[in-house]
């Protein structure tokens, strides 16, 4: 999730933006650059790190100029260098980018055999080429974005500046954020509002399909497949610069709850097949999982519990044996690991101390190693080069110290994984693998359906914001969304949370029950069902308040729970992303009342580099 931001008007554009890129500095990036537009000259400076290596750059070689695009990236193609860092320029055509472009491979081929040179390894520099061909051919500006973006498959938030345009950015918007600013005489392009908030509050919410172009005195818009101009209205925003950071969400977490369907919908793009039947998964030497004869995931925390979830989709997919561990025990146990193990690493910052040990010790004793990360180039995926390699899960920065976003995103790149180790084992048909592909690409509706039951969660939350203690009972591959809800709980409303089995119940923690411990019961029509209402029922006759999730089509639920929570019924393998919504909704709503630091609660970090 890059942050773009664009300027033209009667000021120094270098300026601008760079304060801009620095708005966008809370949410995490690895590079930035800005390019700017004098007349006709273009100035493009870039840095890998941190704002202050850009800084430093411009305070060496200014940019002049009063147009002018900034980009800060979180890299998706490409490790975080200066060479891949925004802006890539073409023949005069200087471009930044939000987004993934999915066939940008065979795009890149097809350039290349028309003798263009690429400089990165970003999918975004397909967009400078395509555009700068379009120009050689005399398309103007606008029609050379629109012929680049119909060969494009994917996201975008595209802005660009033209040596042959003098006092304009064209722009173009698909899947990914943008807005255009409206100032007094001058205008703005972001990502995101904060960027130039301080600049003006009259904003034009971009949609899907919109190119056009910014000047001085405003925007013109166009429909970028018809080329028709379209009218969009101006909202005058009141958020303060902290709330805008948000979105307009209170918390980080809220808005990363909310974020999942896009998150997901990034997380498969590209990756599924339908046509052909198969998953293509980037990043992974898809040849190594052949020989693989068992599997063993290792991860910690939330990553553990999507590790969890891993171990039912692997071997019912891939019919594979498949063990989970938590790294802080497997790295100090000398496990047995041969070379048809494969060792697949989980972890959100790709920098957790045990998750890497565990790994780099697997791999010292033979084994092949997979991560699955979301952070590009962290120290885990570069503990897998050379071995099977990387499947990130694109869920784009996550701010919460509770993760949210990036654990759904993880059941989603496991899904993926579970489908490719079936393939490439011969143990899946084609068939199976469509429908299971088929039931991951209704996933993003189906979890905004579960979002839009959210006003049931705030209703629970404040009957239940007393509680001390709460038990959370889950069954098959709900198990894991049960240890997840509990431990999401826990973390950020400091109430004490257990995760259980349900059929563990009669073994021990029955004792506990009483009508002051509440306990939630994922109770999903689909395998198992009829067991977890048993278990249910067990906790009801020792007189314990019972919290079922559901699903929407479940009537009869209600009369056995004193509340019931819903989501969609779906595919039992996708259920699971879906399951933890509302658990994560209710642990937020619970700890928004109770009024912990949602964000960062107590002793808590977000990547725990040490051990
Ligand atoms: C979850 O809400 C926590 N923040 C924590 O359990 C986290 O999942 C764990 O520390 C692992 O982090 P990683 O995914 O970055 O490796």
């Amino acid at each position: 999730m890059c942050g773009i931001v664009g300027y033209v008007g009667p000021e120094r554009a270098e300026p601008i933006l760079v304060e801009g890129l620095s708005r966008l500095e809370y949410r995490g990036y690895d590079s930035a650059g800005i390019a700017t537009l004098d007349g006709t000259k273009s100035y493009v400076r870039r840095a890998a790190g941190k704002l202050a290596q850009l800084r430093a750059r411009l305070q060496a070689e200014p940019c002049p100029g009063s147009v002018g695009i900034g980009h800060t990236r979180w890299a998706t193609h490409g490790r975080p260098s200066e060479g891949n860092a925004h802006p890539h320029t073409s023949n005069g055509v200087t471009v930044v980018h939000n987004g993934i472009i999915e066939n940008h491979r065979e795009l890149r081929d097809e350039l290349r055999r028309d003798g263009r040179l690429f400089t990165s390894e970003t999918d975004t520099e397909i967009f400078a080429h395509l555009i700068a061909v379009a120009r050689a051919q005399g398309a103007d500006l606008l029609q050379a974005i629109r012929a680049a973006t119909s060969c494009v498959r994917g996201a975008y938030a595209l802005a660009v500046i033209d040596e042959a345009t003098p006092g304009a950015i064209g722009f173009a918007k698909l899947a990914s954020p943008l807005v255009v600013g409206l100032g007094e005489g001058e205008s703005f392009l972001a990502s995101d509002v904060p960027a130039v908030l301080s600049h003006t509050r009259r904003f034009i919410f971009l949609e899907d399909g919109d190119v056009g172009v910014v000047r001085a005195e405003g925007a013109q818009l166009f429909d970028g497949k018809t080329g028709r101009s379209v009218e969009r209205a101006h909202r005058t925003i009141t958020w303060s610069a902290v709330m805008a950071e948000k979105g307009g969400h209170k918390h980080f977490m809220h808005k990363e709850i909310h974020e999942q369907p896009r998150a997901i919908t990034d997380t498969l793009r590209g990756r599924i097949l339908l046509d052909d039947g198969k998953v293509a998964l980037d990043g992974i030497d898809e040849a190594q999982l052949k020989g693989v004869e068992r599997v063993l995931i290792t991860a910690c925390g939330t990553s553990w519990h999507a590790a969890l979830v891993g171990k039912y989709l692997v071997e019912k997919l891939a019919h594979v044996s498949c063990d989970v561990e938590l790294a802080s025990e497997l790295r100090y146990r000398e496990p047995v690991v041969t070379a048809g193990t494969l060792v697949v690493a989980i972890s959100q910052s790709g920098e957790t101390a045990d998750t890497l040990a565990a790994l780099k010790e697997c791999r010292r004793l033979g084994a092949c190693v997979l991560c699955i990360c979301n952070v590009v180039d962290a120290a885990i995926p570069r503990a897998c080069e050379g071995s099977v390699g990387t499947l990130y899960t694109r869920a784009g920065p996550e701010i919460g110290v509770a993760s949210t976003k990036a654990f759904t995103t993880q059941l989603v790149a496991l899904h993926l994984l579970a489908i490719g180790l079936g393939q490439a084992r011969g143990a899946l048909t084609t068939t199976t693998a469509r429908s299971e592909m088929e039931a991951l690409a209704r996933l993003p509706l189906e979890m905004e359906r579960c979002l839009a039951h959210e006003a049931d969660t705030v209703k629970l939350a404040q009957q239940h914001m007393g509680a001390r203690d709460m038990l959370y009972l889950g069954r098959g591959h709900t198990f894991p969304i049960a240890l997840e809800g509990a431990l999401k709980l826990k973390e950020i409303s400091y109430i004490h949370a257990e995760g259980y089995a349900a059929g563990e119940m009669k073994h021990g923690p029955i004792a506990l029950i009483d009508e002051h411990m509440p306990v939630i019961v994922l109770a999903l029509r689909g395998p198992g069902y009829e067991k977890v209402l048993s278990n249910l029922e067990e906790v009801r006759a020792r007189g314990g308040r019972v919290i079922a999730v559901g699903t929407e089509d479940d009537a009869e639920l209600s009369q056995h729970a004193e509340a019931v929570l819903r989501i969609p019924a779906a595919h039992p393998h996708t259920t699971p992303a879906l399951a933890v919504i509302p658990l994560q909704l209710f642990a937020y709503h619970v700890a928004d009342l109770r009024g912990t630091d949602v964000d960062q609660p107590r002793n808590l970090a977000k990547s725990v580099t040490v051990e």
